[in-house]
């Protein structure tokens, strides 16, 4: 078995041959994170595959981000490097259930969550990420709005907006792992921290927070002057992250428990396997494609 310093060789070596970009998301390992041209939140990692002219996107994260690249350009090969990384939020919602919904809630304007499979975006009106949920939901035209498939996400945006909102009920299982105690616990023991948390959270642990931000927020919050401590609140590869950018901060997960084992499936043999098969890959129907783009395309012109 290779050393990391040879295996990330060969992934250089072999990625400008492919004129790849490495897309990874916050949550990937420390390792992965290194590789990459690019880190983000889905956010910005789908406006950096929107607008990227390499010919190869290796995505590093899950499934659905991956779809996203690939219905924003689908003239690229876009390679997921474990087929197995999906989101168990995503798959709380299908597209049959939504239609369901839609006939029983005639007009409601449908806001979706990134996170969902690219037939649930292909029904939805607009798609919408952490960063951008609210104003997503105030922009579009309509005052009543089916959010969709994350619940806490929702009820956050709710509790900022005068539209009527029908809430999915889907939630993160990683994100339920943290729990308001561990916030205040930490609080007690380091009382200059911030509390920044992910609104994946439950209501009860963003009530506790200063903050509730995406992690593409939580990365520019660390780098405020009046922040030298800080109690994350999400997934917990985004510290290596943190710790990189902000040397001299201290940064302390509000519980280890908050792993997403989909985004730790990924590893640098895949990365280096899937460079060398440009596999597996991962393609959207056109006919869905076509309608999922149309939702994202709304959300970025509103981002
Ligand atoms: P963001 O990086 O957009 O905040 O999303 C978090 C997440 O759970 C992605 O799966
Ligand atoms: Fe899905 Fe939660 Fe993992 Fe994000 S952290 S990919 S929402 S399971």
């Amino acid at each position: 078995m290779k050393g990391n310093s040879g295996l990330v060789e060969e992934i250089v070596k072999l990625k400008e041959q492919r004129k790849a970009v490495i897309l990874a998301h916050n949550y990937q390992p420390g390792e992965i994170q290194d590789i990459a041209d690019f880190v983000g939140d889905s956010l910005e990692l789908s406006q950096n595959a929107a607008r990227t002219e390499a010919r190869v996107i290796l995505f590093c994260g899950v499934q659905f981000m991956a779809e996203t690249a690939y219905i924003l350009s689908p003239d690229k090969t876009v390679v997921l490097p474990d087929a197995n990384a999906g989101c168990p939020m995503a798959d709380m919602i299908t597209a049959e259930k939504l239609r369901e919904k839609k006939r029983e809630l005639p007009s409601v304007a449908v806001v979706c969550y990134v996170n969902s499979s690219a037939e649930v975006k292909a029904e939805s009106d607009v798609c919408c990420t952490s960063a951008n949920a609210l104003r997503v939901v105030e922009n579009i035209n309509a005052e009543e709005i089916l959010f969709i498939p994350d619940q806490y996400l929702g009820h956050f945006v709710s509790k900022q907006t005068a539209k009527k909102m029908y809430l999915w009920p889907g939630y993160c299982p990683t994100h339920m792992k943290i729990l308001p105690e561990h916030i205040t616990g930490l609080r007690t023991k380091y009382p200059q921290a911030k509390a920044v948390v992910h609104p994946e959270c439950r209501p009860e642990v963003i009530a506790v927070a200063d903050e509730a931000l995406s992690t593409g927020g939580m990365v520019r919050y660390a780098r405020r002057d009046d922040v030298s401590q800080m109690i994350v609140g999400t997934e917990i590869g985004i510290i290596h992250r943190l710790k990189k950018e902000n040397p001299g901060k201290e940064f302390m997960a509000a519980t280890r428990k908050a792993v997403c084992p989909n985004m730790k499936l990924i590893t640098l043999e895949k990365v280096l396997w899937s460079l060398q098969e440009m596999s597996p890959e991962v393609r959207v129907p056109e006919e869905t494609r076509l309608r999922a783009k149309t939702a994202v395309d709304r959300m970025l012109q509103i981002a």
